[in-house]
């Protein structure tokens, strides 16, 4: 019996000939090469979704091409911030055959978003033919985006870390809660044991102020840096706002609802960081999809 890699391995290299051949564009070549940006964090509720949502409009408005995958699967709720009813969804990509470009949704300011459904199994869960079906699929995004923002679910469960592990970019997450902020030093260990260089984001969601954002920026680059020798990248905070839940409760993004709130603000903030050239330094692995998928599959197999 071949073992589940080699069979992931055959996966990808026919995927790779029937794009030489010219019959499918799956796997594509050259310069349009998609960045993955995995967000997540130690604990749940924290503010993951909309902290993935306001990012992709305000990088949207700053003229790249956004994808959103709901990779959260459990708690899918992309759609749900939205306040759009997708037609179909990842269950129908991975279990039905449907293809990504038919499950793609439009979301406000040209953004675009995968729901992630429910009842999508943990992808290590899938069988080879699901799995197949997911990175061919997921594999088209890198002609259509130009930046694919992963929300996953909290915790370290093996595709969350999957994610993580095979992104550009990771943004972390935290509330200055003791316990997000234990659980995310809890989730930087893991990937700090993983692969030493990767580079970490971190944002501090429903701050106090700005100086209770950056203490806990400074003590948590600390601890890190001290205990577990990898760099963390502040990437900024934003404040508990009455607006931002007042806006969920809309279901519409606050960056659209509240432009002038502080928590757009600092939402803008990020996305120019995160397309400032002199940040560059972050973004860690090969850029594209078809490299990322194909991380993905090696983390999935150890
Ligand atoms: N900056 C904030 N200020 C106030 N409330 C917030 C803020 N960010 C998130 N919330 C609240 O926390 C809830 C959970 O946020 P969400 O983005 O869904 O978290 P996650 O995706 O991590 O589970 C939101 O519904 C909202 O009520
Ligand atoms: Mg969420």
């Amino acid at each position: 019996m071949i073992d589940q890699a080699e069979k992931l391995r055959q996966i990808i290299n026919n995927l790779k000939e029937r794009h030489a051949a010219g019959q499918e564009n799956i796997l594509s070549t050259g310069e349009k090469t998609a960045k993955v940006i995995t967000v997540t964090s130690g604990k749940g509720g924290v503010g993951k979704t909309n902290v993935t949502v306001n990012l992709a409009i305000a990088l949207s408005e700053m003229g790249k091409r956004v994808a959103i995958l709901d990779a959260d699967f459990g708690l899918a709720n992309i759609d749900v911030m939205l306040g759009i009813i997708p037609k179909l969804t990842l269950v129908d990509v991975i279990y039905n055959n449907r293809s990504i470009l038919e499950v793609l949704t439009d979301g406000p300011k040209n953004i675009k978003f995968i729901s992630g459904g429910s009842g999508v199994e943990d992808l290590v869960k899938l069988d080879d033919e699901q799995l197949e079906r997911f990175i061919s699929n997921i594999s088209l995004l890198d002609k259509l985006a130009d930046i694919v923002l992963i929300d996953t679910g909290a915790g370290l469960s093996e595709s969350v870390m999957s994610f993580v592990m095979a992104a550009n970019e990771v943004i972390l997450v935290t509330t200055p809660e003791p316990t997000s902020i234990t659980d995310a030093y809890a989730l930087i260990k893991v990937v700090s044991h993983r692969d030493r260089s990767k580079n970490i984001r971190v944002v501090v969601n429903r701050a106090e102020s700005a100086n209770e954002a950056s203490d806990i920026l400074n003590k948590l680059s600390f601890v890190t840096g001290k205990f577990l020798t990898i760099d963390l990248h502040p990437l900024g905070f934003i404040p508990h706002d009455e607006q931002v839940i007042k806006a969920v409760k809309m279901q519409q993004p606050f960056i659209l609802s509240y432009p002038k709130s502080q928590a757009s603000k600092q939402i803008m903030e990020m996305s120019r960081k995160l397309l400032d050239d002199s940040t560059e330094g972050t973004v860690s692995k090969e850029k594209g999809i078809r490299s990322f998928v194909q991380r993905l599959v090696n983390l999935m197999n150890g």
